[in-house]
């Protein structure tokens, strides 16, 4: 079993990376979060962008969504639709927990209220993740397993009624498969920042997103996670509002943000740019238990002559020990920056460590150096075949 978690603010390339690893895996596994994930994945002229259906569903693998996932059920069945019109079969292969709480339309007018309503906008996707949680943590939500008991309205019971043949005991099925032996997948939404607890409170989303999350979310025992792979991008992006301590405003910020096509895989927006932050990645690396990075859009830093990563922060005349718990400490710190020298050079046709130059080879060692963790993975570009494994 292993967990596939963001070690950002999201967007770092999880579905790429979950897409990639699933030629090998049985099972790939969503464990919290809802449509407000936006996962990308390219094969080929083929563009997939997923809100629900776990990447694994590219190479027709068996997938689940688990209890700790929220689901809008008038958009996943969009989003099966558009799969069976691109030529994929469901059924048989993916399931959903009788577990999973569902979003219904009373939450999304919550979200939206409440984002008005709020002096300090979180800058929340609207898809009613929040109140949905809200609603189950008061045991007042509706299971998926429990709809037709609820009171849903029409177009929701016409789409519960076409889920009906995905429902399923998820938890047992991936008991018996882990005493099978089988490979579980487990792909996580967001990220550590955007965790409800170890995340830049309030401008989180509302589940656990780290890899504390994957247990709780589906069933599986913390004794059976084998590895847990960290999604890091070579930068750092953020959409909605919150703190970003390595932000760019200037030049660079848009460079990076046009490079690397930074926009909202949800909601279109433009997503904020800075540089590395392994003060993140090392608090990352200890929330998670990461023991390998798979780094993402290394790419993207081609053009740029020297490259900025902060490896502490500082605030009121002192080093801090560990990420700050409280906001007004992340608002008015000063990140400390090791400039590494940048390459020119395209990376988009690297297939291996030694076709890369030799100050992104730097850019990794040191990236793994500081973190204390092995870089397993280095994706060059979007496509699936633009992955290299040290
Ligand atoms: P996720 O939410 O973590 O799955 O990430 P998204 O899919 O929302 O955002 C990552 C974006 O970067 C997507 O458009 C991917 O196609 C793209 N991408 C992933 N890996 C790479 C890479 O190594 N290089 C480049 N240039 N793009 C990448
Ligand atoms: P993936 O899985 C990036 C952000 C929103 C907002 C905050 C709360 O693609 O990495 P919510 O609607 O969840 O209540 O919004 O969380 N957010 C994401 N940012 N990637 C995501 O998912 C996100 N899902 C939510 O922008 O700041
Ligand atoms: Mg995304």
């Amino acid at each position: 079993m292993q967990i596939i978690v963001g070690a950002q603010w999201g967007d770092e390339g999880k579905g790429k990376i979950v897409d990639y690893l699933s030629e090998h895996a049985d099972w790939i596994v969503r464990y919290q979060g809802g449509n407000n994930a936006g996962h990308t994945v390219i094969v080929g002229e083929e563009t997939f962008k997923l809100h629900l259906v776990p990447s694994g569903i590219c190479r027709n693998k068996r997938s689940i969504l688990g209890n700790g996932v929220v689901l809008n059920p008038i958009a996943l069945v969009n989003e099966l639709e558009a799969l069976h019109a691109r030529g994929f079969q469901t059924e048989g292969r993916f399931f959903i927990s009788e577990r999973a709480h569902l979003i219904l339309h009373q939450h999304l007018a919550q979200d939206q209220a409440e984002e008005a309503g709020r002096s300090q906008k979180v800058g929340t996707t609207g898809k009613g993740i929040g109140p949905a949680y809200m609603a189950k943590v008061a045991r007042s939500g509706v299971r998926a397993g429990a709809w037709q008991t609820a009171e849903l309205n029409a177009e929701e019971q016409a789409a519960m009624q076409k889920l009906r043949p995905y429902l399923a005991n998820t938890e047992h099925l991936l008991h018996e498969a882990l005493e099978k032996g089988e490979h579980i997948l487990l792909e996580g939404a967001q990220g550590t920042f955007l965790d409800i607890d170890h995340g830049t409170y309030p401008f989180v989303t509302s589940s656990n997103c780290s890899s504390g999350g994957a247990c709780t979310g589906s069933g599986l025992p913390p004794t059976a996670v084998r590895s847990v792979t960290g999604i890091l991008k070579a930068y750092t992006t953020r959409v909605g509002n919150g703190p970003f301590p390595t932000e760019l405003t200037d030049d660079t910020g848009t460079y990076l943000q046009q490079q690397g096509h930074e926009f909202g895989t949800t909601t279109g927006r433009i997503r904020r740019c800075g540089w590395l932050d392994l003060v993140m990645a090392n608090y990352a690396r200890r929330i998670n238990g990461i023991t390998e990075w798979a780094i993402t859009k290394l790419d993207v830093l081609s053009g740029l002559e020297q490259i900025q990563v902060c490896t502490a922060y500082q605030h009121q005349g002192q080093t801090l020990a560990g990420y700050p718990s409280q906001l007004q400490t992340l608002e008015n710190l000063t990140p400390i920056y090791t400039s590494l020298p940048g390459w020119s050079e395209s990376l988009a046709e690297c297939r291996q460590l030694s076709d890369l130059p030799a100050n992104a080879r730097h850019y990794l060692n040191f990236i793994a150096e500081q973190t204390h963790t092995p870089i397993a993975y280095v994706s060059v570009g979007p496509e699936r075949n633009q992955t290299l494994m040290p």
